[in-house]
């Protein structure tokens, strides 16, 4: 078994990234939705930014009966329809001529002999070098018999030079006890270095700036901190409902669909304190010290200082949309919640007594996945007649989507001869300096495994810290059912719980239209 923070092998500079090595994509769940709308357009953009080497192959493997010319097909016509940028023609035929399919059913061994023999003739053809990337885009009850069986075929061994991974996605258990059942199965198969589990968050290059906005500028870390903050608010609103994945969300609901993960990376990144390198276990080390410095929540802080809600039906964009209630696969009687709010503190330090509030939703009004950093007030009157409490606090909001930006408001003069204060906001938009490049988030998530860089995948205690700090509200929420689901109508901000949680603290959820 693989030790919690082993070393990893060097992975090059980010500055300086080269074509991929020579390696086979196995993806187990082709014939998905995550397969066709993210990883398929993922892996055309890497090739379109060169960043695939020319021994490179993808294997298809689920269920459905199809040729390898179907699958190519399949794929190419998805492709089509989710790239967003223009696609160049050369490169589609370059990726149409490395895909390759096999049916088959996960559950039998047999399977995974077939697929021994089909990547032996993939290296043979292509010169992918014995070395793969199973990606399990397959229901999550599945990743744990998988891994064995990729085991017991000895597809995880890694020889001569080759190197055997496996992606696994979310959600990674149900809970802290399965979470950790979890991991203790496939640890028992592969090492934690051949181990990525995946948040999709963190290929999400807004994400990734939060580091860099951090800890490449000078000017914003030593006010970074309870001194100057006063609180930090975490939003991602969602204006979809939970569209064909009914089924899913009934097993998950909006704690552990997005709280659990997704926010709890950015709540990661944005308190966690300066890594002393950017290599992966450094700053996954950070990120997991904020995770634990989480106050624990005692029932009567669940009761207190957490919302949960589920949308209603509501009309959006003029057109009537169905309750949760009523969305297919979805039990009439459900109390699975669609939206979540709560208030965390991180005790250490840096942090103590500043609040953090979270929410999240579906069927909000907005779409909008932002960080804001409210500062303190400006202590006392200085301008004759303005009283403090009218002067607005600076807000400093990181926009990961879809407006990815960054934007600082402050007070201005209003011009004129009397003193008069205004809010002025200032606003850097990615686009603006940097372009647009066509990117689904899984681009840099696919290209990391292919070169060993693990540093924006989970590791085991990353997990299992997580679903620590959740599990007290699982836990009251699953002893008391929701008294008046649905609570708040499709197209609102949520139930008026989550406006008086946070007034309750004399704060307001910032505007977001
Ligand atoms: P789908 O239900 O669309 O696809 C599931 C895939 O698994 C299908 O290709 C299916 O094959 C295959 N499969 C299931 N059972 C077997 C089996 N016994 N043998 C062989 N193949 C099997 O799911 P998604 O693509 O939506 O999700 C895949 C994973 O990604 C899940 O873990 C999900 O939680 C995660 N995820 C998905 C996201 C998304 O946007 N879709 C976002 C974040 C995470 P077949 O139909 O041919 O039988
Ligand atoms: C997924 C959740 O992980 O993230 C979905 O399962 C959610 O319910 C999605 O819609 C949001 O991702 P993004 O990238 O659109 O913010």
């Amino acid at each position: 078994m693989a030790d919690q923070v082993q070393s990893q092998p060097p992975a090059p500079a980010r500055a300086e990234r080269q074509p991929a090595p020579p390696c086979a994509l196995v993806i187990f769940g082709a014939s998905g939705d995550l397969a066709k709308r993210k990883l398929i357009p993922a892996v055309y953009n890497l090739a379109a930014g060169n960043f695939l080497p020319d021994e490179f192959a993808v294997v298809g493997a689920s269920r459905s009966e199809m040729s390898d010319d179907d699958f190519r097909q399949k794929m190419i016509q998805d492709l089509h329809t989710f790239e967003t940028g223009t696609l160049d023609p050369q490169r589609v035929e370059w990726l149409k001529s490395r895909l390759s399919y096999m049916s088959g059913d996960l559950d039998e061994p047999r399977t995974y002999e077939r697929l021994r023999e089909a990547l032996a003739a993939v290296d043979e053809k292509w010169g992918t070098r014995g070395s793969y990337l199973f990606y399990l885009a397959v229901p999550p009850s599945q990743f744990a018999a998988i891994i064995r069986r990729l085991g017991d075929a000895r597809l995880t061994c890694e020889e001569g030079g080759s190197w055997r991974r496996v992606v696994i996605e979310k959600p990674f258990g149900h809970d802290l006890e399965s979470a950790r059942q979890l991991n203790r199965d496939i640890r028992e198969v592969i090492e934690e270095t051949q181990i990525y589990r995946i948040d999709h968050y963190l290929g999400k290059e807004t994400v990734q700036n939060i580091l860099a906005f951090r800890f490449a500028n000078g000017i914003f870390e030593p006010i970074w901190n309870r001194r100057y903050i006063d609180h930090v608010q975490i939003t991602v609103a969602e204006t979809v409902g939970v569209e064909s994945r009914g089924a899913y969300y009934e097993e998950a609901g909006a704690l552990r669909d997005m709280v659990q993960n997704h926010m709890f990376q950015l709540l990661a990144l944005t308190a966690m304190e300066p890594p002393i390198s950017f290599a992966p276990d450094v700053v996954r080390d950070e990120r997991v010290k904020i995770l634990r410095a989480v106050r624990p929540l005692a029932p009567e802080d669940v009761l207190r200082e957490t919302v949960r809600g589920q949308y209603d039906a509501g009309v959006v964009k003029g057109k009537q949309v169905p309750a949760y209630r009523g969305e297919k696969g979805v039990s009439p009687t459900s109390t699975v919640e669609t939206f979540v709010a709560l208030k965390l503190y991180v005790d250490n330090w840096r942090w103590a007594d500043v609040p953090f509030y979270l929410r999240t939703g579906k069927q909000l009004p907005r779409r909008v996945t932002e960080v804001a950093i409210q500062f303190k007030r400006a202590p006392f009157i200085l301008f004759r007649e303005t009283p403090v409490e009218q002067l607005e606090p600076n807000l400093l909001v990181l926009h990961i989507q879809p407006d990815e930006g960054i934007s600082l408001s402050f007070e201005g003069k209003v011009p004129g001869p009397v003193m008069k204060l205004g809010q002025v906001r200032m606003h850097f938009q990615y686009s603006d300096y940097f372009g647009t490049t066509p990117e689904t988030g899984y681009e840099t998530l696919l290209y990391d495994c292919m070169t060993g860089d693990s540093t924006l995948f989970q590791r085991s205690d990353l997990v299992e810290v997580g679903w620590g700090i959740v599990m007290p509200i699982l836990d009251v929420w699953s002893a008391l059912a929701p008294r008046a689901f649905p609570n708040y109508a499709a197209n609102s901000w949520g139930p008026r719980a989550a406006d008086d949680l946070i007034q309750a603290d004399g704060r307001r959820w910032k505007d977001n239209g």
